[in-house]
């Protein structure tokens, strides 16, 4: 069995549920306290074996590029000024791993822009991480690692799925599928925003994926699918007819930055993380939850 040292990011969408900061920057840079939610998937897509990484983006977004390329002048003035440790995380970033880019230059959905790697993937399997959300495992094996690891036992592709309430489903991709162990489901079923009483259960698709080539094949079979759009779940069903599809209830938790809740939210949790920030953050948020009476004085 081929090991898996491909990832393919897409990062091209429009973003609009984050205007206006997405009119000029792209959503894939929106920070996680101070640090790029792109730079958290690089580097999870690294951690979990990826060398080559194709990131997919489009025209307006080529600042997602300039982060991952050297700074020679800042790079300069960080060394000369002795700030050592800034520099060393400059050129940790600039050395993450083989990065490509390629344009979807029409915006026709996430199963449009996988497509575009195809060429990229060739005959190998290949980790998909969304761009604009991080997943923080509660392993040691990041998230997309623990779908690697489900590959190398089954040989076939897997998406990770996380619980979501019941009332939520019509946000995500649902699958449902019979329990092969208490982390993995062989699918049998997956819809795209199905309405609560339609939904075949309440696990959704979250974000990671990975592929065998066959999932190309299967892009080329669909049609535009809900919002008019070319979706990559649609293209899991049509390969779920061909091969063996997998779901891994991930241990782990999901952060979508491209909401304003998702970005807010994940802020303060990341930020209450750093000792630094920790104090200061908390007893802002408790002093506001008693003025506002949501906390009791
Ligand atoms: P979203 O489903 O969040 O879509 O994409 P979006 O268009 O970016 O955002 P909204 O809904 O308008 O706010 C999930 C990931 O897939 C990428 C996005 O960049 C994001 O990282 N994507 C989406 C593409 O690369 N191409 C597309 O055509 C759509």
């Amino acid at each position: 069995m081929k090991k898996v040292t491909k990832a393919v990011i897409p990062a091209a969408g429009f973003g609009t549920r984050m205007l206006p900061f997405t009119k000029a920057v792209p959503k894939e840079l929106i920070p996680l306290v101070d640090t790029p939610v792109l730079q958290y998937v690089v580097q999870e897509a690294v951690d979990s074996g990826a060398e080559d990484i194709l990131v997919i983006i489009s025209p307006g977004k080529e600042a997602v590029t300039r982060h991952f390329f050297p700074a020679v002048e800042l790079e300069k003035r960080l060394s000369e000024s002795g700030k050592d440790a800034l520099y060393a995380q400059m050129q940790k970033i600039n050395n993450l791993a083989n990065i490509k880019y390629v344009y979807q230059y029409e915006l026709n959905g996430l199963g449009d822009a996988v497509s575009l790697a195809e060429d990229f993937a060739g005959s190998d399997p290949c980790m998909v991480l969304l761009g604009d959300t991080v997943m923080d495992s509660f392993s040691s094996l990041p998230v997309a690692g623990q779908l690697v690891e489900v590959y190398e036992k089954y040989g076939s592709s897997v998406v990770a799925l996380t619980e979501v309430a019941k009332d939520k489903v019509s946000s995500y991709g649902i699958g449902a599928g019979q329990e092969i162990s208490p982390a993995v489901l062989k699918l049998d079923t997956l819809v795209e925003k199905p309405r609560p009483e339609d939904a075949p259960g309440n696990l959704a698709v979250a974000a990671r994926y990975l592929f065998t080539p066959g999932i190309f094949k299967a892009l080329k079979q669909i049609s535009r699918g809900v919002n008019g759009e070319m979706q990559l779940t649609d293209a899991v069903v049509e390969l779920m007819g061909s091969e063996p599809v997998f779901g891994c209830r991930i241990a782990g938790k999901r952060f979508d930055l491209g909401s304003a809740a998702g970005f807010v939210a994940a802020n303060v949790e990341f930020a209450l993380r750093r000792p630094e920030l920790q104090e200061i953050l908390g007893r802002q948020i408790i002093d506001i939850l008693k003025e506002k009476n949501i906390l009791k004085q």
